[in-house]
């Protein structure tokens, strides 16, 4: 085990119940980057770190040194800026690093708030050896469109006008080629069914997804970025903060990735067997066509759209 004897431990059994969490955020907030303190407490403190992930976002390493029954001790370290930054987050500042994570199967939009370590650790990846080809992979002079500097209510209509419009118009015919792939060769390759059957989830859950963002999220998106430019101070809308649809947002993502990923598993990453026909070939093709543009869409309302929302919700309402 690292050494701990110099680290602070706060014991939080004996500090006031309703001043449990307040004093264990302040510790925390003013830890710097890098540095440690440890939480000893009679029972798990699981709440806790959900609590923190949700007001504070990835930027601490939770790490139990006691798990009980009666002693439970958490080290609770922040993480230095750049340990502390996502996948999402970099992939946000420039999309060129998307292309190094989809090589080694790092999800960049579902599953980017991850930092760089967590995602190497899950897939067993050498995290120097990534880092020197994300390095490369923004080294070269090619341009990448600047999502990031958009306007608020431009990048949602851009985000509506480019990919809820290729989702709509794609599904039917990829509803089309998977049914009719999984009739033909579903004797033969079996798992065609089963890629048909995602597919009707995925385009089912994208059908009911949009709206929501469409009449909601993004008309609210854009009435706080009027509020800002106006100077006026919004009420609260009938959700209560924004981060109430976000956060169904981002598990409605998540669910469509994960049957997306399910496709790719069944089909060995699209690998096509020798007696694919026309159609069996072009389904595939389109199938990671949409794929690839579900995570591109994902990727930018899960980093770009979402985050830069809640920020702008924090400065214009009451
Ligand atoms: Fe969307
Ligand atoms: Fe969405």
């Amino acid at each position: 085990m690292e050494a701990t004897e110099n680290i602070e431990i706060l014991d939080v059994t004996i500090i006031e119940p309703r001043l449990k969490h307040p004093t264990i955020f302040e510790r925390f907030d003013n830890l710097k980057g890098g540095e440690a303190f440890i939480i000893h407490n009679d029972h798990d403190p699981k709440p806790l770190y959900y609590q923190l992930l949700g007001e504070r976002g990835n930027i601490f390493k939770w790490e139990y040194l006691e798990q009980g029954p009666a002693v439970w001790e958490v080290k609770i370290s922040k993480l230095t800026q750049e340990e502390g930054e996502t996948v999402g987050e970099l992939v946000a500042k420039d999309f060129r690093k998307a292309q190094v994570f989809k090589k080694y199967g790092i999800d960049f939009c579902c599953g980017g708030k991850k930092s760089v370590a967590q995602a190497c650790e899950e897939k067993g990846i050498d995290q120097e050896t990534l880092e020197k080809e994300l390095n490369a992979s923004t080294a070269a002079e090619t341009r990448e469109t600047d999502y990031g500097s958009w306007e608020l209510p431009f990048l949602a209509d851009y985000i509506v006008n480019m990919h809820h419009k290729y989702v709509r118009e794609a599904i039917p015919a990829l509803y089309e080629y998977t049914t009719k792939i999984a009739r033909v060769h579903g004797k033969q390759h079996p798992e065609l069914l089963e890629v048909a059957k995602h597919f009707v989830n995925v385009a089912n859950e994208l059908e009911a997804h949009m709206p929501k963002e469409e009449r909601v999220l993004f008309p609210f998106i854009k009435q706080l970025d009027e509020a800002k430019k106006q100077g006026i101070q919004l009420d609260r809308p009938p959700f209560g903060t924004i981060q109430n649809p976000i956060n169904m947002m981002e598990t409605e993502h998540e669910a469509a990735g994960g049957e997306l990923e399910a496709i790719r598993e069944l089909t060995n990453n699209y690998t096509l067997p020798a007696d694919a026909c026309a159609t069996y070939t072009v389904a595939f093709k389109k199938l990671q066509e949409f794929e690839a543009d579900l995570h591109r869409h994902i990727h930018l309302e899960n980093n770009l759209l979402f985050p830069k929302a809640l920020e702008l919700e924090k400065e214009v309402l009451k």
